[in-house]
């Protein structure tokens, strides 16, 4: 464990951090196997982690969290640009100074009696052009193991940085300082002090009182995210909450399909699918997170950032992401599933059955038909990308791949149709502003309340919403561009019994086909008020037992309901003020005009 830089800027700030913090220990993290298992060998003796069953999960663990830290806590999350009018009335904003006074006295000794990890990490391939260098100081192992998963990380990320290459530093701790002797617990957390602070202008993240996924993992969300969406603003690029798929088609043609949707909403699962229907290839470029920058050719080429999934337990099967569970044979972190007798984890969705008895997420005895949850709805696994069986030889490339789709799409109940193609890219962008998605447990709150998720972006958009909108409506401006089409999609409409009407997952391939087909040309389409949409025959619901009623409402145009929809929309719209692209106000406009024309 030891890594050497020359870089200034790298060694004053740490310097400068230890003095804050007063760790008792500082190491710096090369990303080495030994380090992972000197790590872990640390967290299993002070009982912070199990180390799974050798032969069943080789080289695994299980953590559990306390049950106050379990998600993102986005009323504690901050964007704190000079000006509050750049944050937005979307996000929570605090005056920079004063938060950094709030944060200097949070991260004063807040160290004490742990160890500082300098974490260096890259967001993407090692030197790609579209890569970038972050640095996070932690106090948690834990964050150490999982960054080892998710990101890059080491001495080739020092080489790279040089001695004056740029970073952004981020700060993270679990704001639990031990006094001397003091038995330390095995989540360490500080609840009642959470703060995740986003500094756009200098590009700072500061973190206090969380030790959770994208509290805590900080290239991720925080910098892959919130900083770099407002660094992608400013140099002309798009930061987006993403997946990255590669279609292959039975003539072995391939197409990239990027796709936004909000938290807990399907990304991991579209990006591994197993197609249902024959002759065609799902594989996977990334899960959650896309950088998107113009070649030369006029084309929008992604990477996936991120070098590991942190994807949801809950709900994985070998029926619905075979792909996903043969990710996390090995080499695994799991948080807060449930345990088996014999050392493995299990998690509600795994197997029909339940195991006759479990040790639950919070430690305690489970058995089969309990009332209470197993596993916690937002458990997780960490898994390196290059254990997933179908991960894309492309998705290491430093130049990305050439997208020729956008999916967006939230979980919606009712008015929004299986798929409905965008007229183009303003109509596209338009209706990546009107997501409106049931809340997940992705996210400390109530869970399934409707609410207004932008391009998925809603807690993930570092400066003013209706400017980001603005920024995407300039990209399809700049001259020589060849934008993806835009396709708006719901797996999730119900039906009067309360039940969805598609079955999704492998049979969303059917719509991936027919998203391919519009992407070369060879798929026809009807025009609606609300965009294109598939001839009757055009997707083939064949096979899938769909009931005759719900076949016809999964592609039903809801007109009334579409224009209820407006009002809440032009609502939505004027919380924005004159930061709201006038392009936006045409595009309601002419909406409300067309469906006012098709009744
Ligand atoms: P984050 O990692 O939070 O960004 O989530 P994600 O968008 O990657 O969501 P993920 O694929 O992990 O899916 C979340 C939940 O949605 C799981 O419980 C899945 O079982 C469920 N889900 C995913 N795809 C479908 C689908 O096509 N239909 C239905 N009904 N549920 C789905
Ligand atoms: C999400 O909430 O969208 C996630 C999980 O992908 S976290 O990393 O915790 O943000
Ligand atoms: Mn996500």
């Amino acid at each position: 464990m030891s890594s050497s830089t020359q870089n200034k800027k790298l060694l004053n700030w740490v310097d400068e951090m230890i003095s804050l913090c007063q760790p008792e220990n500082v190491i710096w993290c090369d990303g080495s196997d030994s380090e992972w298992d000197a790590m872990w060998t640390l967290m299993v003796n002070s009982g912070s982690a199990i180390k799974l069953n050798e032969e069943k999960r080789p080289n695994s663990y299980l953590v559990r969290s306390v049950p106050a830290d379990v998600a993102r806590v986005e009323e504690r999350t901050f964007i704190c640009s000079e000006k509050e009018q750049d944050a937005g009335p979307t996000n929570n904003w605090a005056d920079p100074k004063e938060m950094h006074h709030t944060l200097n006295g949070l991260f004063s000794g807040c160290m004490k009696g742990r160890t500082l990890y300098v974490i260096p990490f890259s967001m993407g391939p090692i030197g790609s052009d579209i890569a970038q260098i972050g640095v996070e100081l932690t106090d948690s192992p834990y964050v150490v193991t999982n960054m080892h998963t998710m990101a890059r990380v080491g001495q080739a990320v020092l080489d790279v940085l040089g001695d004056d290459g740029e970073f952004v530093p981020c700060l993270h701790s679990v704001g639990a300082p031990l006094t001397p002797g003091q038995q330390d617990t095995t989540w360490p957390c500080n609840p009642e002090n959470r703060y995740i602070v986003h500094y756009p202008e200098t590009r700072e993240i500061w973190s206090f009182g969380s030790g959770y996924g994208g509290n805590a993992l900080l290239g991720k969300k925080c910098f892959a995210l919130r900083i770099a969406s407002s660094m992608a603003r400013d140099e002309g690029w798009l930061a987006e909450h993403m997946l990255i798929l590669k279609l292959t088609n039975p003539d072995g043609d391939v197409q990239y399909i990027a796709g936004a949707f909000p938290s807990a909403c399907g990304k991991t699962n579209l990006a591994m699918l197993t197609p249902t229907i024959p002759g065609w290839k799902v594989e996977t470029v990334g899960d959650d997170i896309c950088w998107m920058k113009f070649g030369e050719d006029g084309q929008l080429y992604a990477i996936n950032p991120e070098a590991g999934f942190f994807g949801v337990a809950p709900g994985t099967s070998m029926k619905s992401n075979a792909n996903a569970m043969l990710t996390m044979q090995e080499n695994t972190i799991f948080t807060n599933v449930a345990l088996t007798d014999d050392g493995d984890v299990w998690w509600e969705g795994m197997t029909d059955e339940a195991p006759d008895h479990l040790i639950d997420w919070h430690g305690n005895d489970w058995l089969a038909g309990s009332d209470s949850l197993a596993a916690h709805p937002n458990s997780r696994f960490t898994a390196h990308a290059a254990q997933c069986p179908v991960i894309a030889d492309e998705w290491n490339n430093p130049k990305g791949v050439p997208i020729s789709a956008i999916l967006m799409g939230g979980r919606r109940a009712s008015i929004v149709p299986l798929v409905t193609e965008a007229k183009d890219w303003n109509h596209g962008t338009f209706l990546g502003t009107i997501i409106a998605s049931e809340t997940t447990a992705a996210a400390f709150g109530e869970v399934g309340k409707l609410r207004r998720d932008p391009m998925a972006m809603l807690p993930f958009c570092g400066y003013n919403m209706a400017d980001y909108w603005g920024h995407w409506l300039e990209m399809g401006e700049k001259e020589n561009a060849k934008m993806p089409n835009v396709y708006y999609v719901n797996w999730f409409r119900k039906n009067e019994a309360g039940k969805f009407m598609w079955p999704g997952f492998g049979e969303n391939s059917r719509v991936l086909k027919w998203i391919f087909e519009r992407c070369n040309g060879t798929a026809e389409a009807v025009e609606t008020a609300i965009g294109n949409m598939p001839t009757p025959d055009g997707i083939d619901f064949s096979g899938l037992n769909l009931s005759e009623e719900d076949s016809i409402n999964l592609m039903r145009v809801d007109t009334e309901g579409w224009l209820a929809e407006l009002d809440g929309i032009e609502e939505y719209y004027a919380t924005f003020g004159t930061h709201l692209p006038a392009e936006l106000t045409t595009q309601v406009n002419e909406l409300r005009n067309r469906l006012q024309a098709s009744k």
